[in-house]
């Protein structure tokens, strides 16, 4: 295993629901504007985690796999939105913006989580949280939160103090 970078953390999940649980940590600390990528191969558990993220976020629609739609639209009373995309069907290469929708766009009031992120090549923002999702074991699973600017190293404390106390 390789070793994290300086501010990764990670977690051992032993369920599903273990996932969406930390899911639901996560959702609810997110805010318009910012990105969520997660990495990962079939069956990870990406979208059990995006399950979470959208019920914490506080999304009134349970989350269905984007893979055929590309983007998955959720929308809170607020007027909020949590946009939930897939790029498993990008040729490599492909630029996000062009492929799968305009990032100032959705971020004017709305937050990202994209599924496959590593098959983007171009127009991701400089800063994000990354999440990449490992099989260990039928119901194990390996996550690395690795925050990129300041203020997803902030949200990763906070989802550690919120799963840990401290
Ligand atoms: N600890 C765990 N965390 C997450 N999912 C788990 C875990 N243990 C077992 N699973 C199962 O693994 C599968 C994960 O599927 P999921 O659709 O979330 O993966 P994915 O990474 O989104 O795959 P895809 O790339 O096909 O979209 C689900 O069937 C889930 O129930
Ligand atoms: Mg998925």
């Amino acid at each position: 295993m390789p070793i994290l970078a300086r501010n990764a953390f990670e977690f051992f999940s032993h369920s599903p629901e273990q996932t969406r649980r930390v899911g639901m940590r996560l959702g609810a600390l997110l805010q318009p504007g910012q990105v969520v990528l997660l990495e990962g191969n079939l069956g990870s558990g990406k979208t059990t985690l995006v399950q979470g993220i959208a019920q914490g976020w506080g999304s009134p629609n349970p989350v269905s796999s984007p893979t055929y739609v590309i983007v998955n639209d959720y929308r809170r009373a607020d007027g909020k939105h949590l946009y939930h995309a897939d790029a498993y069907r990008l040729t490599p290469g492909n630029a996000l913006d062009t492929a799968i929708l305009d990032l100032d766009f959705v971020l004017k009031d709305g937050t990202l989580v994209l599924e496959w992120a590593e098959r983007v090549q171009d127009g991701l923002p400089n800063e994000f949280l990354r999440v990449v999702l490992s099989w260990m074991s039928e119901e194990q699973r390996h996550l690395v939160f690795t925050p990129q600017g300041k203020q997803y190293e902030t949200m990763l404390k906070k989802l550690q103090q919120s799963l840990f106390g401290a």
